[in-house]
């Protein structure tokens, strides 16, 4: 990929062996220019995971002589050997709401961690405590469209206030889009909120609660893998920089209805394959029963009890019970 006349390498399915598209890398094309359009010195990573945008990052910033730092209670290895290779980029092993209060506030935060009203509510205070008006760094979201736009996810839930904690969904439910609540072959999030929509529930819920609170601030929804999400005070001095890049994206309905029909397949395709493991796990039990009955001395009794009644002309040679036919069974399969 090559953006703003830099070149940056990467494969953003390495983690991804599904290919999702789980990782925010995808969005470098819309976040690059905006880190570009604010002439960001400083980017902080909520929640970086194995690094996969991080890398993207990192290399952003070697061009762009920038720091980068990631906050995240559970690196993965890939996360961590990077940060051990990269003396610019800077790992700090805590959840948001413990990390953020510690760190010097970024240019921009890029907010990825913990997909729940609760996390994101939080963590939105907290930053705006230290940097109000046109002092906010820009923010940039993930996932502020399905699953997690209106319906929580928690990385942790004894880590959520019960009283802001839905209903979860369980080991046995999962989600389909346009199915507010839960499925037994819909996508497995086990804990993820048990109904999708109302008050206080995901990702986008709590920035727009957020955005709603101050007239100067402007949300921009990029529809496209989960969803990519902006908010940014319109009297920061690179405010209009940032709209240039990101207004032909806004809510963009082509983009919506290709986003739309992307996770429309991949839920379909896991209901496909959660039909096929049951198929197989049936077929496993049928073999296991037939190779029991060859074995049988019963179906043995059996078998010559209905030649005799074939010789006798009571039955036909198609209801016959055989033990050849059984194995030619167990064979064809
Ligand atoms: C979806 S992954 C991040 C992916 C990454 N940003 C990317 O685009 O490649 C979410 C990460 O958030 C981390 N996480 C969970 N709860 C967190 C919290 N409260 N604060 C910070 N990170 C958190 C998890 O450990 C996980 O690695």
């Amino acid at each position: 990929m090559s953006v703003e006349g830099t070149r940056i390498d990467f494969d953003p399915y390495v983690n991804d062996p599904l290919r999702w598209g789980a990782s925010m890398a995808h969005h470098a094309e819309v976040m690059i220019p905006c880190l570009e359009a604010v002439g960001a010195r400083s980017v902080v990573e909520v929640g970086a995971y194995a690094g996969d945008l991080t890398r993207v990052l990192v290399e952003w910033a070697a061009h762009a002589g920038a720091r980068v730092a990631a906050i995240d209670p559970s690196p993965q290895e890939g996360l961590v050997a990077l940060a051990a290779e990269n003396a610019e980029l800077v790992l700090i092993r805590e959840t948001s709401l413990d990390g953020l209060p510690k760190i010097e506030l970024p240019d921009v935060l890029i907010i990825d961690g913990d997909h729940n009203y609760y996390t994101v509510a939080e963590e939105l205070r907290l930053i705006a405590r230290r940097a109000s008006g046109a002092n906010l760094p820009l923010l940039l979201f993930h996932d502020v469209c399905w699953p997690h736009g209106r319906r929580d996810d928690y990385f942790d839930p004894d880590q959520i206030p019960a009283e802001y904690r839905q209903p979860i969904a369980g080991e046995r439910a999962g989600i389909f889009p346009g199915n507010s609540g839960v499925c037994p072959d819909g996508l497995p999030y086990p804990r993820s909120a048990a109904r999708e929509g109302g008050a206080r529930n995901g990702v986008l819920a709590a920035v727009e609660d957020f955005v709603a609170e101050c007239d100067a601030l402007r949300l921009v929804v990029v529809p496209a893998f989960f969803g990519f999400g902006a908010v940014w005070h319109r009297d920061a001095p690179w405010a209009d920089h940032v709209a240039r890049v990101l207004d032909p994206w806004d809510r963009n309905s082509l983009l919506a209805r290709l986003e739309e029909n992307r996770i429309h397949h991949i839920a379909q395709e896991h209901a496909l394959r959660v039909e096929l493991w049951d198929a197989r796990e049936r077929q496993a039990r049928l073999e296991a029963l037939l190779g029991r009955m060859l074995d049988s001395s019963a179906v043995a009794v059996a078998e010559q009890l209905s030649w005799l009644r074939v010789k006798a002309g009571v039955a036909t040679e198609q209801s016959m019970i055989s033990k050849q036919e059984i194995r030619r069974a167990l064979n064809e399969r």
